[in-house]
């Protein structure tokens, strides 16, 4: 069951939040198989080095994207940085590998941090520890001691570049940590200087340490080694802390590639109402293609999207609670203070919807849709609202607000959903017919 996190001041826009865009680019944009095809295709590393220099992406407008996001209904965004092949998006001192110092001329980090913050968008940035072109770093600290060194001093000082020359930077996604471990990484040290450039900054947990397993798994709660919060990745796992789901718009990759099938505007939405309900946010990636452009599909299904938000937005912002009571024959549900939001998924046409296990006295049920109010009736366990149109009143998920006058309570069916809870609820529950397997009594 959800538990209601206490935040400190600073980190209470990510709740507000709900909802932000990965972006992942770079010169394996223009390839056109995901971020990872220098070593999938474990492509000859010298003749991807090559092609990346030439890379010169002219079309890439960061301030379309910004306004996509924006209208998309996002409140942040997160751009790769540098991904695993090593390229920087920005203008290091440390390294020539960028796209200031080669084909493009040009800081990308620094038109997409200007861009998404005149929208009006948090800024979070996007780092692999890994570099696939770096051997010390496979080989790590025992094997080449000098060699890893330098690999750590260049990466804390990409870090510090980072988060020292573009103002205020508000989320931090470090990954690709294997096979390097947080001793190893210095992330203790690194993370706590991070504090020190920004005072704000919310870091991810992909610090060496844990990566892959959820927090639940190993009951750490909130320690600082496992950063400040959790990223399920292609999937909406839970945690007892701040956490974030990442999750592409098309099928699997990350980065673009010309063939990947794009996710219907209902699955954008439904993944957005799943994090939501389980009290996460959801990063949705997007991937412009070589020449900087997100596909025309995907900018028009999260444009779908930002539509509905526009008017039900108030059942996914800010909601710090959700599946009070055993919803899932009709969708989602989603909460905040004394109101609870019911998401339909699975509009049936009948004039009539039924909530069962809903103990808290309600004071009004309106659509969202048209901003109708409904009229209901309620028993002690059950609320049956009336009025509802046979039509399907919006394109997406329709949403019903339910304002009760105190807190949300539920029974114990509501609080214990399938293989839970004291299985003599379900034994009286059967005994309501009788005993025997025959039919009758
Ligand atoms: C993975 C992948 C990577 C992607 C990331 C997003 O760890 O290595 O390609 O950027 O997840 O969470």
């Amino acid at each position: 069951m959800y538990q209601k996190l206490d935040l400190p001041e600073k980190w209470q826009w990510f709740q507000q939040a709900r909802y932000g865009m990965f972006i992942h680019w770079g010169p394996y944009a223009a390839i056109g198989r995901g971020e990872q095809v220098l070593f999938r295709d474990h492509m000859d590393p010298v003749q991807y080095e090559k092609a990346a220099c030439l890379w010169n992406p002219r079309e890439f407008d960061a301030k379309r994207l910004a306004r996509i996001a924006r209208e998309a209904g996002m409140k942040y965004a997160c751009l790769t940085t540098r991904h695993h092949d090593g390229y920087c998006l920005w203008d290091s001192d440390l390294t020539d590998y960028t796209s200031m110092k080669q084909a493009p001329g040009r800081d990308f980090v620094r038109e997409y941090v200007d861009a998404f913050r005149a929208e009006g968008l948090r800024i979070g940035l996007y780092y692999s520890w890994l570099d696939w072109r770096v051997p010390a770093f496979f080989d790590g600290p025992e094997k080449n001691p000098e060699g890893f060194k330098a690999m750590k001093a260049y990466i804390h000082g990409q870090i510090e570049e980072l988060l020292t020359r573009y103002g205020q930077i508000d989320h931090f996604f470090f990954d690709g940590s294997w096979p390097r471990t947080y001793e190893e990484l210095g992330s203790a040290e690194l993370v706590a200087q991070m504090r020190r450039w920004q005072p704000g900054i919310l870091i991810n947990n992909r610090l060496g340490k844990s990566e892959t397993k959820s927090v639940n798994e190993e009951d750490v709660g909130l320690s600082a080694d496992h950063g400040d919060f959790g990223t399920p990745e292609l999937n909406v796992t839970a945690e007892k802390r701040l956490w974030e789901a990442c999750h592409v718009s098309t099928w699997r990759l990350w980065g673009y590639a010309p063939g990947e099938q794009v996710k219907p505007s209902e699955q954008l939405l439904d993944l957005l109402c799943e994090c939501a309900e389980k009290g996460g946010n959801l990063l949705m990636n997007v991937a412009p293609d070589g020449d900087g452009n997100i596909p025309p599909a995907v900018e028009k299904n999260l444009i779908e999207v930002g539509q509905w938000l526009k008017v039900n937005g108030e059942a996914v912002y800010g909601t710090d609670n959700g599946d009070i009571t055993e919803f899932l024959t009709h969708g989602r549900q989603t909460a905040r203070g004394n109101t609870l939001y019911l998401i339909i998924r699975f509009w049936e046409g009948k004039e009539t919807l039924r909530v069962n296990d809903l103990l808290s006295r309600v004071q009004r049920v309106t659509l969202l849709s048209n901003g109708m109010e409904l009229p209901f009736e309620q028993t002690e366990s059950d609320l049956v609202i009336h009025g509802l149109p046979a039509e399907k009143p919006s394109p997406l998920f329709p949403v019903i607000r339910v304002e009760c006058a105190e807190p949300l309570k539920t029974n114990e069916w509501g609080q214990y959903r399938n293989w839970c809870g004291d299985p003599e609820r379900i034994a009286r529950w059967a005994a309501q017919r009788g005993e025997t397997v025959m039919v009758g009594r």
